[in-house]
């Protein structure tokens, strides 16, 4: 038995996964990330330990996904733009002092893509790009099968990738970013309400709503075409509390990702939806113990 924490700027999930990718039991708590770090580390402790004491059998590892840039190896934090106040955190070695079992760490895209690729919509597929779209935008790459973590293991961060250098400015300093203009939070500044009530009023065919979603997907399939320009992908798996909107956001995302790709890569590549939705990231994070 494994746990799996994925760490999100709206909410924590933490599940007893089982070797095969089975989630025993999970537990969703609100972050509360501007009460900051020490409260946020308190949240994910009380989830780890409920969990132990819940799980009838051992549990061997702890694998967390949270929000990048990380470095990789050493299971550092460093500053995510959504997380205020982590400046640089050790969760490796704060969370394994604490509960004295192993602990693995990855950004929480990468880890939501290890998981499509081994229990969901990138089965079988070689070349995929991931890309969650959430409280923040971040991304996986899988290449020749294996996830591409870069140098220093911040490969991916997708939501950082400037699309209009005189757009909004993102949480990460920067301007432009594609987080700026196509995340959920993006979406709560230009409508107003968050994604899930943009997504009703739209199905409603509030005006307003329609219009939002459709600048939505009007950045992210540039996000996109970027993307597909680069890596040549066989797949672009869309995953994030966004994606919940299904065909009412990817409809207009491929249509309007076939006026910005170029020829070639654009004709080999579906986009879908991530087919595990909001529980890769748990998954991932449960399978970085494998
Ligand atoms: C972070 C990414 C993360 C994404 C989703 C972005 O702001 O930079 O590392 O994957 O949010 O949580």
């Amino acid at each position: 038995m494994f746990i799996g924490v994925d760490l999100g700027g709206t909410k924590i999930a933490a599940a007893l996964v089982s070797e095969t990718g089975k989630i025993i039991t999970d537990v969703n708590i609100p972050t509360e990330a501007s009460k900051g770090k020490k409260h946020v580390l308190g949240v994910i402790s009380k989830a780890i330990d409920h969990l132990l004491r819940t799980s009838a059998k051992p549990v061997k590892a702890i694998g967390l996904g949270v929000p990048g840039p990380i470095l990789y190896e050493k299971g550092v934090v460093i500053g995510p733009p959504n997380l205020p106040g982590w400046k640089q955190v050790n969760l490796k070695q704060v969370l394994g002092k604490k509960f004295k079992l192993p602990v693995y760490v990855d950004n929480d895209a990468n880890c939501a893509a290890l998981a499509e690729a081994r229990f969901g919509a990138g089965i079988g597929r070689k070349h995929f790009i991931y890309i969650t779209v959430s409280t923040g935008i971040g991304g996986g790459i899988i290449i020749n099968g294996e996830l591409y973590r870069g140098a220093n293991g911040s490969a991916g961060e997708f939501g950082h990738m400037i699309i209009d250098s005189h757009g909004f400015t993102c949480g990460c300093g920067n301007v432009g970013c594609l987080e700026a203009l196509a995340s959920g939070t993006a979406i709560k500044k230009r409508a107003g309400m968050d994604g899930a009530s943009v997504e009703l009023a739209a199905r409603q065919g509030d005006k307003k709503a329609l219009a939002v979603i459709d600048e939505t997907a009007h950045y992210l399939a540039v996000g996109i075409a970027n993307l597909v320009n680069i890596f040549n992908p066989e797949l672009v798996i869309i995953g994030g509390g966004v994606s919940k909107m299904r065909e009412l956001l990817l409809t207009p995302v491929r249509a309007e990702f076939k006026k910005y790709a170029l020829y070639l890569p654009a004709k080999s590549v579906k986009i879908v939806r991530a087919k595990l939705g909001t529980n890769a990231g748990i998954l991932g994070a449960a399978a970085l113990c494998l």
